[in-house]
């Protein structure tokens, strides 16, 4: 077997996104806009980086190499598939009849009405462009809502002031929740205990910081799902815990939404929260994200000011309303689930028969897995699965986001090439 490194060099050219890549790190300060795309996230000197074209579950990167894509799906936030037809023509449409005017778009009107209607729980809602800055919204207006100012919270919610707050007390609050030791430089140092952390599911943790912060809190923000098996009794016990203390219970649907029922995960678990935040997959890739929530809630927003001038922009309601008319119609979560799986089991055969130790995790759609060897030789089985990848025209690591168009021809080409790499990790690391 030839050196994987120097196969690599001989399959795939890249000299455009080198000079690109040098651009970028003198001119955009932490390489990029989200920290998930940066190619050190994968590996830095082989990661195509760049891209001219997606189409399908296909992406052309800036030195023309095409590759079928089995990662991150653009960060969960496409669900269908990369310039989706139906979708692309509704918006294509909306582009031609005027993206902005001085006058708002019917469709805000048309989304919030079938959000509500598909939520029937909810009354009210309110649209942004991102997932962190809805969350943000949200937390504003718990807050202005409830009159008071703490938040507990699980899991990863935006990089904003409320939320990154949690680690003005200690840089290791994030640590289960984001990354660890994130400093917390830039966020006003006032704003210290306002936020703050608690195990997802430890409702005894729960209990005891409600105790600690007895009539301060303002709300309780969780992932209804996400790494761990979905959970109804626990879920209903946070549900339970928050209307008893009359704290208002938030769910972040932003990477969990559409992905195992149309609509919030919460439907499927049944557990229904007084504030949902949908993003990401709402609009396919175009800019959207929603609040929703109860009307009692929701009715502040009349007395205080969350306005911004591109959140009126029409494209990302057209693309919400075409996404979950599809998703509707052809009942897609279920082909995430079924994708899912299937790269799960894959991931799951092809190292039990290379004899390469693995664990898997997260909702189906949302699949991951994680080498189970020391710190440095899973970074050197990454990089191995990762480079031997992208030798055979695949971008893949160890989290595969589904998207619904990807067929058996697809899972059959990366099973081939992932018994190359696990083949591979299995010589240089056993
Ligand atoms: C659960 C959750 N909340 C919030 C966010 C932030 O969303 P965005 O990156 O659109 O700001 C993310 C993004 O990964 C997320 O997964």
């Amino acid at each position: 077997m030839k050196d994987w490194k120097n196969q690599l060099k001989m399959n795939i050219k890249n000299h455009k996104t080198k000079l690109l890549k040098k651009k970028a790190v003198n001119l955009i300060p932490a390489f990029t806009q989200l920290l998930s795309k940066n190619p050190n996230r994968f590996d830095y000197n082989v990661w195509p980086t760049y891209y001219i074209r997606a189409k399908g579950v296909f992406i052309t990167d800036n030195d023309n190499n095409k590759f079928l894509d089995m990662s991150i799906a653009s960060i969960g936030s496409v669900l269908t598939e990369y310039a989706d037809k139906d979708i692309d023509g509704a918006v294509i449409k909306s582009i031609q009849n005027g993206v902005s005017s001085s006058l708002i778009n019917v469709n805000e009107v048309k989304l919030a009405e079938k959000l509500c209607k598909m939520h029937k729980w909810s009354d009210q809602i309110r649209f942004c462009k991102s997932g962190g800055e809805a969350m943000s919204i949200a937390v504003r207006i718990a807050r202005a809502s409830s009159g008071k100012d703490k938040v507990l919270f699980s899991g990863y919610h935006g990089w904003h002031d409320w939320y990154m707050s949690a680690n003005l007390k200690n840089n290791n609050n994030l640590n289960n929740h984001l990354f660890n030791n994130i400093n917390p430089l830039g966020v006003p140092k006032v704003l210290k205990n306002t936020a703050i952390p608690f195990r997802f599911y430890d409702n005894k943790q729960l209990i005891n910081l409600i105790k600690k912060y007895k009539n301060k809190i303002a709300a309780i923000i969780v992932e209804p799902i996400r790494n761990d098996e979905p959970n109804k009794i626990a879920l209903e016990n946070i549900y339970k815990i928050a209307k008893k203390n009359n704290i208002i219970l938030i769910f972040d649907e932003i990477s969990s939404g559409f992905r195992i029922c149309n609509g919030g995960s919460h439907l499927k678990l049944k557990v229904n929260p007084d504030i949902a935040v949908f993003g990401k997959g709402l609009g396919n890739g175009y800019p959207i994200a929603a609040i929703l929530g109860r009307k009692e809630i929701m009715k502040i927003c009349d007395k205080i000011f969350i306005s911004s001038t591109n959140w009126m922009e029409a494209t990302g309601y057209t693309a919400a309303l075409s996404t979950i008319k599809k998703f509707e119609k052809r009942k897609l979560y279920k082909k995430l689930i079924a994708n899912g799986k299937k790269v799960k089991k894959i991931w799951l055969d092809v190292a039990k028969k290379y004899n390469v130790k693995i664990n898997t995790y997260g909702i189906d759609p949302l699949a991951k897995f994680d080498f189970k060897y020391s710190k440095t030789k899973n970074l050197i089985a990454k990089k191995i699965l990762i480079s031997t990848m992208i030798e055979n025209k695949i971008l893949a690591s160890n989290i595969y986001y589904a998207m619904s168009a990807h067929t058996d021809n697809h899972f059959k080409k990366f099973s081939k090439a992932l018994e190359l790499a696990f083949l591979r990790i299995s010589k240089k690391i056993n």
